[in-house]
């Protein structure tokens, strides 16, 4: 069914591209759907409560619809709008966290619909830390459920050029803002067990939530097992290129038909089409999917991406290389989402 209302969007809606918070939110209250920068990634929002719209986003997105959406807040007094229960460690995470770059999995309350939660009992909660998503989400006057505002596929937008990109003529509404902090997505952690575990990494470290609950895990997946988050599960962050990872610099082949990221080493990356040398992690997350969009779009083969060690931030990159690097189009293929 998906299939068919994708195919029926019609790609002739007027895209408007404001910097005004309060005019994006007039969209969203009109049961428009309105991508608007986080500090994360830019998300794609519709009210929580009005199914009609939060059917728009997965078809403008062309979004398999068992995967689940996140829902935005501006105030803590709207957790209660969304979940049954907020359990003790969800109470820790977000005394701590929010908001910022973190979404708790909740109990979800009854009157979220289900096209909301792709039918499972459970919610997703963020409240953003952006200051214009803020005020966007406050002039909403309602949660607010976004995934990451790109083509289902693709990687997820760190610019509103990346939205327009993928979403021009598909929604009704861009709120323009800068290119994002953090680049990578929010660290999702299922608070609803015993043991509070991380469903995908981020910005929100392990480490970070181990000082509030110690027993926090990373939730590992067993091969075939159904996926926690169905997400996780779909082809994700990955460019049209071929991914490969690499120990260093001197793993790459240099080529002008090829890529190369990593962080700055005392040797100059030439010889690439695109190189992007980076300080630190930090940059380097914040860099990686704009530079995958920069290597499509310089019809680049191979992105070579250097390895980092898999403590604080560099788990979360670790995760979203190994991703593009291991779901890979088969060629000639339509890619699913
Ligand atoms: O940083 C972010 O989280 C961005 C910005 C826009 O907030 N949003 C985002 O949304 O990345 P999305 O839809 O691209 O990714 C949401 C992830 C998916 O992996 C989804 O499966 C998982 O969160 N998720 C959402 N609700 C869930 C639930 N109830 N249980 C388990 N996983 C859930
Ligand atoms: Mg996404």
């Amino acid at each position: 069914m998906m299939k068919r209302s994708q195919e029926t969007v019609a790609a002739g809606l007027k895209t408007v591209l404001t910097r005004s918070p309060k005019r994006a939110a007039e969209f969203l209250r009109r049961g428009e759907v309105v991508a608007f920068p986080t500090e994360t990634v830019y998300g794609l929002g519709a009210p929580v409560f009005d199914e009609p719209a939060i059917r728009k986003i997965f078809e403008a997105k062309g979004r398999p619809a068992d995967n689940p959406l996140i829902a935005h807040i501006s105030n803590i007094r709207q957790l209660n709008l969304l979940a049954r229960r907020v359990t003790p460690a969800a109470q820790k995470f977000i005394a701590k966290f929010f908001p910022g770059p973190l979404t708790v999995i909740l109990p979800k309350a009854p009157a979220v619909p289900d096209i909301a939660t792709a039918g499972l009992d459970t919610v997703g909660i963020r409240m953003p830390s952006d200051p214009q998503a803020r005020e966007f989400l406050r002039a909403c006057g309602t949660p607010v459920v976004a995934p990451s505002a790109n083509r289902s596929g693709k990687p997820s937008p760190t610019t509103w050029e990346a939205v327009r990109e993928d979403l021009d003529g598909r929604i009704a509404c861009i709120l323009r803002g800068g290119a994002t902090e953090v680049g990578l997505e929010s660290t999702v952690v299922d608070c609803t067990g015993r043991v509070p575990l991380v469903l995908r990494a981020g910005a929100v470290t392990l480490e970070q939530l181990r000082t509030v609950v110690p027993s926090t895990r990373l939730f590992r997946p067993r091969k075939n097992a159904l996926a926690r988050s169905p997400g996780m599960k779909h082809r994700h962050y990955a460019p049209r290129a071929r991914v490969v990872i690499v120990d260093s610099l001197s793993g790459a082949v240099r080529s002008e038909n090829a890529g190369f990221i990593g962080l700055r080493t005392p040797k100059p990356a030439t010889g690439f089409g695109q190189a992007m040398l980076c300080q630190n992690v930090v940059e380097y997350a914040r860099r990686l999917f704009h530079f995958f969009r920069q290597c499509d779009a310089a019809g680049v083969a191979t992105i070579y991406c250097e390895s980092v060690a898999e403590s604080g931030l560099g788990v979360a990159l670790m995760d979203r290389l190994r991703r593009a690097s291991e779901m890979q189009p088969s060629p000639g293929r339509r890619r699913s989402a």
